[in-house]
C-alpha cells in the first residue's frame, strides 16, 4: 500500500509541474502536456536547407495537392458502383444507429472532402522525397507537417474557417453559436468544424493514414477480441454515486465533442462496411474509408448469430490547425468549449431552427399539457424507428435521442431555458426576443458550468486534482481550450462503464415502479413522453446507482448497443477501433507524458494495474507498447479519490483545466464584453442538478441536495420548495436602466 502511493506520486507531481509551468507562463520548461498551439499563422519555419532534407517547391506542392485530387475523383467510379449495388446503412441495423450517433454535417462533410485532398497529396510528397533520403516516416511526416497549403489551391479552402473577426463580434456579451471569435487574437480556435488537439504526435503506421500495426509489425489484435478478452458484463455499484454522474458524464461529452463518419465524398450516400446481417463484404464492396472490425468466429456471444463484422466507417478529416499538409486530423463538429452546443446547435443556422423567436423560448412540442423537445419531421431517419408515427426529437445534436436518459436531460434543460426565458421576460417586460434568447442562454449556460465544475468534477476526478486545478481559474487566451483526441476518444468514453444497462423508473417514494433495458430504447425515445416516465426517470438519475469505472460493461452496450432486437454493437470494440482510426498512440505512451515510469515489459504494469488484468492484457497483445490508450486506461486501477486510474486523470484533468482557462465567456471570467456581477455570480454558485430537476420535473416533489451522490443520513430527501435546495435568484437579472422610458 504504502509503495503504490509512493509510484502514484510520480503522475501527481507530473500535473502539478506542468500546472506551475501553465500558471508561470513558460511553456518550454517542465511541460507534463505539449504547449497549446500558437495557432494560426504561418507555419512556423524549420530549417530546410539542412544537407540531407529534400527542398520541395511550391510548383512540387501544386502538383501534388492536383495528384490529392484525382485519388478523390478516382473514387467516383467505386462509389458508383456502391450506389448501384444494395450495399449502404439500413434502417433498422446497429450500422445505422451509429450513423445517427456519428452523424456528419454538411460543414464537416465538405471540409472533409478537401483536408483528404491535403492528406492524399502528402502521401505523394513522401513518397518522392522522403524514400530516398531514408527518413522515417514519422520524421517525414513531420518534416512535410512544415510546408504550408497556402500558396496551393487548397488556401481558400483552409483559409474559409479562418475569416477574421469584426470588433462588434468580439465585444460580443455572448458567445457565438459556433465558438469562433472566443480568442481574440485567433477566430477559429475552439470552433465548432475544427480538428481535435493532439497531446502527442500521431501514430500512423504510414506516418500519414494507415492505423498502426503491432510493434512486431503484425496486425494488432481485433477490436473485439480485445473487448471480449478484457470486459465482463457483470456489473458492480459504486457504494456513493449516482447514474446521475454517468448521465451527466455523456451530457458533458456530447457538449465537447462529436466525432463524426465519413460519407461518400461524390454523393450524399451512406457507407456501410458489412453486410446487414453481420458479415464480411466482398473486397469490391469495401469503400476506401472502412476499417470493420472482425469478429472472431468463436465469439462468446456474435457467434451464435453468426456475426463475423462490425461495421465501422473512418472519421471525417480535417484540415491542420495551422493549415499545412501532414497526417491525419479529425474534425470535431461541436464546439471544443462547455458552452451547451448540445441544446442550442453548432451554427447560427441551426440554433434558429430551435428558437420560437417569441419571447426567447426555445422551440418546444407539447403532449399531455407537458413540455418536451420540439420534434423532428422525419423521425425514421433521425431516429431507430420502422415508421413515422413514432416520436423522435430534435435538438442541437444528432445525439439527442441516443438513449432515453440523454433525451430526460435534454428535456429538463430545455424547460429551464424556457423557465428562465420567462422570469426575464416578466422582470424585463423591455427586452426583446433577442435580449430574452441570449440573457438566458448565457444564464442556463453558467449553471451547467458551475454544476460541471463544482458538483460532477470533484467526485469524478477527486479531490486532490480538483483542487490542484482550482488554483489556475483565470482566463489565458495562451491556453488552447481545443479538446484533445485523446479526451474525446478515449478518456471520456470510459465513463461509459459508469452505466447500468437497466434504467429504473422511480415513485416519488423511491420505490421502483418499473424499469426499462437500454438495448429497447437505442434512439427510440417515445417513452420519455409517456405520463410519469420524465419524472421517474429524473429521479432515476439521482437514486439507482452508478456503476464502478472498469472493464465491467452492461451487455446492452458491449453486445446490444443499437441492437436491431437480436444484436448490436459493441460500445467498447467501436472506441478501441476510433482510437486506432483517429491514430492514437499506444497506453505507453500516454502513461509515460503523464509521468508514470516507461514500460518494457508486461511486468513493468503492475505500477497501476492488477496481476488478474496485466495476465488478461498479455493474452490478447503480443507487447504492453501494443495496448490501446481506451484500453489501458480503463485498466489502470483508481488513484486516490478519482474515478480514473493515473493515465485518464491526467488526460481528463488537462481537458477540464483549458475548457475553463482558456474560455473567454467562461461565467467566471470578469474579463470578458459583458461580464456577470458579483451579485449575480453568487445568485450561479447556488445552483445545483437538484434544483434543476426541481424545477423542471412534471411533479417532483423531493430532491436530495447533491444528486450526484446516493441518498444517505448526510444527503437527505428534502422538498424541493424547502430552502435546503437553493434557488437562483433571478432579481440579480432586472434591467433598470433599460425597463421604463
Ligand atoms: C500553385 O497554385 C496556386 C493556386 O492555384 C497558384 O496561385 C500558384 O501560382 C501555383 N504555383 C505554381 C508555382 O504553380
Ligand atoms: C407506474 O407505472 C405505470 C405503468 O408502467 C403507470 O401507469 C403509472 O402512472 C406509474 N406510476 C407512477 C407513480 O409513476
Amino acid at each position: 500500500m504504502k509503495m503504490m502511493s509512493r509510484k502514484l506520486a510520480m503522475p501527481l507531481l507530473g500535473v502539478l509541474l506542468w500546472v506551475i509551468s501553465i500558471h508561470a507562463g513558460t511553456f518550454e520548461t517542465a511541460t507534463l502536456l505539449p504547449p497549446p498551439l500558437t495557432g494560426f499563422g504561418p507555419s512556423k519555419s524549420i530549417i530546410r536547407n539542412h544537407c540531407d532534407v529534400p527542398k520541395i517547391t511550391e510548383k512540387d506542392l501544386n502538383r501534388s495537392v492536383s495528384f490529392g485530387n484525382s485519388v478523390i475523383n478516382r473514387m467516383l467510379r467505386l462509389e458508383t458502383n456502391l450506389g448501384w449495388s444494395d450495399v449502404h446503412v439500413k434502417k433498422g441495423t446497429p450500422s445505422y444507429g451509429q450513423l445517427i450517433a456519428s452523424h456528419p454535417d454538411e460543414e464537416a462533410l465538405k471540409q472533409g472532402r478537401d483536408a483528404l485532398v491535403a492528406t492524399k497529396a502528402t502521401i505523394q510528397l513522401m513518397n518522392i522525397f522522403c524514400h530516398k533520403h531514408h527518413l522515417s516516416p514519422t520524421d517525414c511526416s513531420k518534416y512535410i507537417s512544415s510546408y504550408s497549403l497556402a500558396s496551393t489551391p487548397l488556401e481558400s479552402s483552409c483559409q474559409k474557417q479562418h475569416k477574421s473577426c469584426s470588433q462588434e463580434e468580439l465585444l460580443s456579451p455572448y458567445r457565438s453559436f459556433d465558438g469562433s471569435c472566443n480568442n481574440e487574437h485567433d477566430s477559429p480556435r475552439g470552433a465548432a468544424f475544427t480538428a481535435y488537439r493532439r497531446l502527442l504526435q500521431a501514430e500512423y503506421l504510414d506516418g500519414i493514414q494507415e492505423p498502426r500495426r503491432a510493434v512486431n509489425k503484425k496486425q494488432l489484435p481485433s477490436a473485439r477480441l480485445v473487448s471480449s478478452t478484457l470486459i465482463k458484463e457483470t456489473d458492480e455499484s459504486h457504494s456513493d454515486l449516482t447514474q446521475a454522474v454517468a448521465q451527466w458524464s455523456e451530457f458533458i461529452e456530447h457538449d465537447l465533442s462529436h466525432t463524426a463518419a465519413n460519407k461518400m465524398v461524390h454523393s450524399d450516400s451512406t457507407i456501410e462496411c458489412c453486410t446487414s446481417s453481420g458479415n464480411h463484404l466482398s473486397p469490391r464492396y469495401i469503400h476506401p474509408f472502412c476499417a470493420p472490425i472482425s469478429v472472431p468466429n468463436d465469439d462468446r456471444f456474435y457467434a451464435q448469430h453468426g456475426v463475423d463484422c462490425m461495421s465501422y466507417v473512418r472519421s471525417i478529416t480535417a484540415f491542420r490547425p495551422d493549415c499545412t499538409f501532414g497526417p491525419l486530423e479529425q474534425v470535431n463538429q461541436a464546439t471544443h468549449f462547455l458552452d451547451f452546443s448540445q441544446m442550442y446547435g453548432t451554427t447560427g443556422k441551426k440554433a434558429a431552427i430551435l428558437r420560437t423567436f417569441d419571447e426567447g423560448q426555445l422551440d418546444f412540442t407539447t403532449k399531455h399539457n407537458k413540455v418536451f423537445l420540439p420534434v423532428s419531421h422525419h423521425p425514421s431517419d433521425d431516429c431507430q424507428l420502422s415508421g413515422d408515427n413514432s416520436v423522435c426529437f430534435l435538438s442541437g445534436d444528432s445525439r439527442v435521442n441516443i438513449q432515453p436518459q440523454v433525451t430526460a436531460m435534454h428535456t429538463v434543460w430545455l424547460r429551464e431555458h424556457n423557465r428562465v426565458a420567462k422570469v426575464l421576460s416578466e422582470l424585463n417586460p423591455a427586452w426583446d426576443d433577442e435580449t430574452l434568447f441570449q440573457e438566458t442562454r448565457k444564464i442556463v449556460t453558467a449553471e451547467m458550468q458551475h454544476i460541471t465544475y463544482h458538483e460532477w468534477l470533484p467526485l469524478v476526478f477527486g479531490k486532490h486534482y480538483f483542487n490542484k486545478i482550482q488554483k489556475y481559474n483565470n482566463y489565458d487566451e495562451n491556453v488552447n481550450p481545443s479538446v484533445s483526441n485523446a479526451f474525446a476518444t478515449a478518456a471520456v468514453r470510459a465513463l461509459n462503464s459508469l452505466k447500468d444497462g437497466k434504467l429504473n423508473v422511480y415513485k416519488e417514494d423511491r420505490l421502483v415502479n418499473t424499469s426499462i433495458n437500454l438495448r429497447n430504447h437505442f434512439n427510440k425515445p417515445s417513452v420519455v413522453e409517456e405520463p410519469d416516465y420524465l419524472d421517474g426517470l429524473v429521479r432515476g438519475m439521482a437514486t439507482q446507482s452508478s456503476q464502478q469505472l472498469d472493464l465491467k460493461f452492461p451487455d446492452d452496450i458491449s453486445t446490444h448497443l443499437f441492437s436491431n432486437g437480436i444484436f448490436g454493437y459493441d460500445i467498447f470494440s467501436l472506441d478501441i477501433q476510433r482510437g486506432r482510426d483517429h491514430g492514437l498512440p499506444p497506453y505507453t505512451a500516454y502513461r509515460a507524458l503523464c509521468g508514470l515510469p516507461e514500460v518494457t515489459q508486461f511486468k513493468d504494469l503492475s505500477d497501476v494495474m492488477s496481476p488478474e488484468v496485466i495476465e488478461s492484457l498479455s493474452r490478447v497483445y503480443n507487447s504492453p507498447r501494443d495496448i490501446d490508450l481506451i484500453v489501458g486506461g480503463i485498466a489502470e486501477k483508481q488513484t486516490g479519490d478519482s474515478l480514473f486510474g493515473p493515465t485518464f486523470t491526467c488526460i481528463v484533468a488537462d481537458q477540464f483545466l483549458r475548457t475553463r482557462r482558456g474560455d473567454r465567456y467562461f461565467y467566471t471570467n470578469e474579463n470578458q464584453p459583458a461580464p456577470f456581477s458579483i451579485a449575480q455570480l453568487r445568485e450561479i454558485e447556488k445552483v445545483t442538478l437538484a434544483r434543476i430537476f426541481c424545477d423542471n420535473g412534471d411533479d417532483i416533489e423531493m430532491m436530495q441536495p447533491e444528486v450526484f451522490k446516493r441518498i444517505s443520513d448526510s444527503n437527505r430527501l428534502m422538498k424541493c420548495d424547502s430552502g435546503e435546495i437553493p434557488k437562483v435568484n433571478l432579481k440579480m437579472w432586472m434591467d433598470s436602466r433599460r425597463k421604463y422610458y
